[in-house]
């Protein structure tokens, strides 16, 4: 049975979820840090600190009072990065996002309100989705790309090598519990497009502003390869087939 391509229903009948951009942004390295960001000056020194890493495609969670601040910084600061914003939970965020510049939206969950909104918004958004029956949802409203969140407390890689053979037409962006040791298990499944965590930007790197470190972190990141990654290498006369 192959893909289908299912139309999407609803208010989205006129309007497509952005889905390129998302997987445009999501095929651009093997992780995408989650910041959670205090003090907005700090904020483009930090992105630098990634992007010298390798590691340019970035999430700042609308978690704390500087985060749209933050991203403006990084955004004027630090052109080479990528800068989105996470933890959307109303569509208003969605408004604030593209005023700030916003290149993506990522939301925990998603809410008809929320998926109404984004349905034509200049943001595109990744949504989260931790069920077999909301990725179903969501795929029928035309998304093939999204977050699996919370990623280990909801049944972890074993649960996306689960659902690679069901429906193999989605890709996940796994985050919530990702970290250096088991970010591998997520990224050598053919449905994991790239995972998010925060674990290369530790709180007390980032209070004693030791970018140095945070940029080691980050280039071990960086050089995790996902299962796209090593498909798209050519095979060596020792791999076997298989
Ligand atoms: C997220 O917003 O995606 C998660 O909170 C990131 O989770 P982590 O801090 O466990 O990496």
């Amino acid at each position: 049975m192959g893909a289908s391509r299912i139309p999407p229903t609803g208010n989205s009948m006129t309007a497509i979820p952005n889905q390129q951009a998302v997987a445009a942004m999501l095929s651009r390295g093997p992780v995408i840090p989650v910041l959670v960001i205090d003090d907005a000056s700090q904020a483009a020194a930090l992105a630098r600190a990634l992007v010298a890493g390798g590691l340019d495609v970035l999430e700042v969670t609308l978690r704390t009072p500087a985060a749209l601040e933050a991203v403006r910084r990084i955004r004027e600061a630090v052109p080479e990065a990528i800068v989105g914003v996470g933890t959307v939970l109303e569509a208003g965020q969605l408004e604030e996002a593209h005023r700030t510049g916003a290149a993506f939206a990522v939301s925990p969950g998603a809410t008809a309100r929320l998926l109404d909104a984004a349905c034509g918004h200049p943001v595109p958004l990744l949504p989260g989705v931790a069920t077999v029956s909301e990725a179903m949802a969501l795929r029928e409203r035309g998304y093939h790309h999204l977050k699996f969140f919370p990623a280990e407390a909801a049944g972890g890689a074993r649960f996306l090598a689960s659902l690679a053979p069901v429906i193999g037409d989605l890709r996940f962006c796994p985050t919530g519990g990702v970290n250096a040791a088991n970010a591998p298990a997520y990224l050598a499944l053919s449905n994991v497009a790239c995972v998010g965590g925060s674990w290369m930007v530790p709180r007390e790197r980032v209070m004693a502003e030791d970018w140095a470190g945070i940029t080691t972190l980050a280039a071990a990141a960086a050089a995790l390869r996902s299962a796209q990654d090593r498909s798209a290498q050519p095979r060596t006369s020792h791999q076997t087939a298989g």
